[in-house]
């Protein structure tokens, strides 16, 4: 089963490239950029991987990302995560960034992007693995922050494919950014959202309903309202599920409890996710090797989650088909 998850070709669609931080290279690039952070070792740093919720992580997130400074930095943390999905056979992957994490450190919003997007570039020519990018606002902030970061990223418009929320998610409802997803939409981007990770099933509403979204990250919580379980059926929106993430951040008591199973069974379009694998102990190929012992997942399983993964990305229609004949031809022989 690990040599069958390993070999099937798949996508990623919920990564924050800031949570593909690993602790080397964080301290290699605070090093070079003389910047002291609170840590003697990569030890300390994993030891303080340690949450209780959304909001413990995303204070040592943010802090973690402090050492990013110019655009090779950028590149780096980039380019080193693609090389990860090259290994674990991922074939495309969806990048989501938090210009606002940078930009409020008076880092410009062009050395961020052009730093993730020509690693993104060099990804493609040297490994073949195909990205795109989704520029996430931060949802503790103000809407009007978010306006501003879309008018930052309108000259770069053409490296990026989708908006996202992220953040903390209690107390700061979809509903708050109905304006700036307008108009995002307007400008040509996408819109998703995190939504049901920690908020409740009402916010996974707002976020279909207000901000229109077209993919849920999370979405957990969608499961306590049956008519929300059947409204996304029938608007055949994915939910980007990121099961590692859910048990770290205690959103699971544990990968058993998980209910990716159930919202399969339920007929939802899931896909497996790491979300911040720096942060929370694995890969996406780890991902899918400890859902799918604790869920007892089958082959088929696992394929439809690959499958899914390809279908719900945001490619063209050739370009879809492309991976999913490869995935389908890898299943053929491996099944
Ligand atoms: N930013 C990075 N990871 C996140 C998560 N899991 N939820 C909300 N915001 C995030
Ligand atoms: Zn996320």
């Amino acid at each position: 089963m690990e040599a069958f998850i390993q070999g099937i070709p798949k996508a990623e669609l919920h990564l924050h490239i800031e949570g593909t931080f690993e602790p080397q290279l964080m301290f290699d690039i605070a090093k070079r950029n003389r910047i002291s952070i609170p840590f003697n070792s990569v030890k300390e740093i994993e030891l303080a991987y340690n949450f209780d919720c959304l909001q413990d992580f995303l204070d040592i997130y943010y802090q973690g990302a402090g050492v990013l400074i110019h655009e090779q930095d950028f590149y780096d943390l980039t380019y080193s995560y693609l090389e990860k999905c090259a290994k674990q056979n991922i074939r495309h992957a969806e990048i989501m960034f938090d210009p606002q994490t940078h930009t409020d450190r008076g880092i410009e919003f062009k050395t961020v992007i052009n730093g993730i997007h020509n690693a993104c570039v060099d990804a493609m020519k040297n490994l073949q693995v195909s990205s795109l990018l989704i520029m996430s606002y931060l949802r503790h902030l103000p809407q009007e922050a978010a306006f501003k970061t879309l008018e930052q990223s309108l000259p770069f418009k053409k490296h990026i494919a989708a908006i996202g929320l992220d953040s903390s998610e209690k107390g700061n409802p979809p509903s708050k950014f109905k304006d700036v997803f307008q108009a995002s939409v307007k400008a040509g981007y996408i819109p998703l959202a995190h939504a049901g990770e920690e908020g409740d099933a009402d916010y996974v509403w707002e976020a279909l309903d207000i901000l229109e979204i077209k993919r849920i990250d999370h979405g957990n919580n969608s499961l306590q309202d049956d008519a929300l379980v059947q409204e996304i059926i029938k608007r055949n929106i994915a939910l980007t599920v990121c099961p590692l993430s859910n048990k770290a951040l205690q959103v699971v008591p544990e990968l058993r409890n998980h209910p990716l199973k159930k919202m399969m069974d339920l007929g939802m379009k899931v896909t497996v996710n790491s979300d911040d694998p720096a942060y929370f102990g694995g890969q996406l190929n780890q991902n899918f090797i400890e859902i799918q012992k604790a869920l007892s997942l089958t082959k088929k399983d696992i394929y439809e989650l690959a499958k899914n993964s390809f279908e719900y990305a945001l490619l063209d229609k050739n370009t879809k088909l492309k991976y999913l004949n490869e995935l389908d031809a890898f299943y053929a022989k491996n099944k």
